[in-house]
């Protein structure tokens, strides 16, 4: 992973380096965007997953002809990073076009509380940031693996 897309690094970091990670974050996910293939919904999401270790994976909502099998911007970049064999997460971007906050599903909401916990939830659209949330509050009763043991 080349230095330039990597987050500041991690560890405790300053108010103004916070800032500019989400910053870099937005950025990222302005360009993932770009590759949204959407042309169902030509609604075009991109998403920024920074992990622990500062580095930024990204994704785009990718439709097909099943409308049901489309996968959201958020799964996408939580797949794609777990696959290469990130496990932990600080937190997430998600930007649309969209004045109002667009905050990811519920099943993203879902995915997203399995495997980085409660993360922050960023939003953003073309121009500025809409919005933080805490994914706890997003997802405030959820099922996981806790429930399995009975
Ligand atoms: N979508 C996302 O990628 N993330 C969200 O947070 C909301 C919805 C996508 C799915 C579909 O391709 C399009 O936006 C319209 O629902």
């Amino acid at each position: 992973m080349p230095a330039s897309k990597r987050a500041p690094a991690a560890g405790r970091r300053s108010r103004t380096e916070n800032s500019r990670a989400i910053d870099a974050l937005v950025a990222a996910a302005r360009s993932a965007r770009e590759h949204a293939v959407a042309g169902y919904s030509h609604f075009k999401v991109g998403a920024a997953l920074e992990t622990i270790d500062g580095t930024i994976v990204t994704g785009c909502n990718v439709e097909n002809a099943t409308y049901g099998l489309t996968i959201c911007a958020e799964r996408v970049a939580m797949f794609k990073a777990l696959s290469e064999g990130h496990r932990e997460f600080r937190r997430i971007v998600i930007v649309a076009d969209t004045v109002r906050p667009t905050p990811p599903c519920g099943a993203c909401r879902q995915i997203l509380w399995e495997f980085a916990g409660d993360i922050d939830i960023v939003l953003a659209n073309l121009t500025q940031r809409t919005g933080v949330y805490r994914l706890g509050a997003l997802l405030p009763v959820p099922f996981d693996g806790r429930l399995l043991g009975g």
